[in-house]
């Protein structure tokens, strides 16, 4: 009973976190961008992003990453690329003084089609959306092919393989039930080490991941260099 209660707005959470649409979507954008910040300041710690770099954040939502990283690249260039319109307009309310001081760009654009020329980021990031990607090689390809020779990318993930042996409360309720479910929706639920052989896959070097099993669903950032 409450499960099938439960069906329809996790069916349209589901659906507005693949591509938000409509005023569900501005909703669920706005709702992101507070409940993935803690995880989205994890992994830019990770990334050690430097003032003067130009970073790129792939299915960047609604621009909350691109907003904290534009406070550390400077002088650089921070860029966020999403396929959801409203996603896109979003981004750009978020972050009208960086595109003001053209230090920050949005564009519209899907991770299998990057609109950037080849070598011209020093970082590529994908925070809570690779596993949306219909062809997560082909995502992967493409970050490679805009990094700069040297360049690195990073994938995070709140939800993957990793949440492991000392399960949290949240893990317990939710965890198996939650993953299995979007597993039958198509999403790609992947370990630090299915990250690790993707990237070297694609061809970057000294992929490794680091992980919180007892946050969310399991946080999970992979990194690697081109
Ligand atoms: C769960 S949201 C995460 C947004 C943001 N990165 C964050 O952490 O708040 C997933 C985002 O990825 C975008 N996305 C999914 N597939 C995409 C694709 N093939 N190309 C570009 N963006 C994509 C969606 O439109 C959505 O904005």
């Amino acid at each position: 009973m409450i499960g099938t209660l439960l069906a329809k707005p996790l069916e349209l959470m589901e659906d507005n976190l693949r591509r938000p649409a409509g005023r569900a979507g501005r909703f669920f954008g706005n709702l992101m961008a507070v409940q993935h910040r803690s995880l989205t300041l994890w992994a830019i710690e990770h990334m050690d992003v430097r003032s003067r770099q130009r970073v790129l954040d792939v299915g960047c939502g609604g621009g909350m990453a691109v907003n904290l990283l534009s406070r550390r690249t400077g002088q650089g260039f921070t860029a966020g690329v999403d396929y959801s319109m409203e996603m896109v307009e979003q981004a750009v309310r978020r972050n009208r003084a960086g595109i003001a001081r053209s230090r920050v760009e949005v564009r519209h654009g899907d991770c299998a089609a990057l609109p950037y020329e080849d070598s011209s980021f020093d970082q590529v990031c994908a925070i809570e959306t690779f596993y949306f990607w219909p062809d997560p090689q082909r995502g992967l390809a493409e970050a490679h092919r805009v990094l700069k020779p040297g360049g690195q990318v990073s994938i995070t993930l709140e939800m993957s393989r990793e949440a492991g042996d000392d399960p949290s409360l949240v893990q317990r309720v939710f965890g198996r039930r939650f993953t299995e479910r979007s597993e039958r929706a198509g999403l790609h639920i992947l370990s630090g080490d299915d990250l690790v052989d993707s990237l070297t896959k694609a061809g970057f070097r000294d992929a490794r991941f680091v992980s919180q099993p007892r946050r969310s669903l399991g946080w999970v950032c992979a990194l690697a260099h081109k």
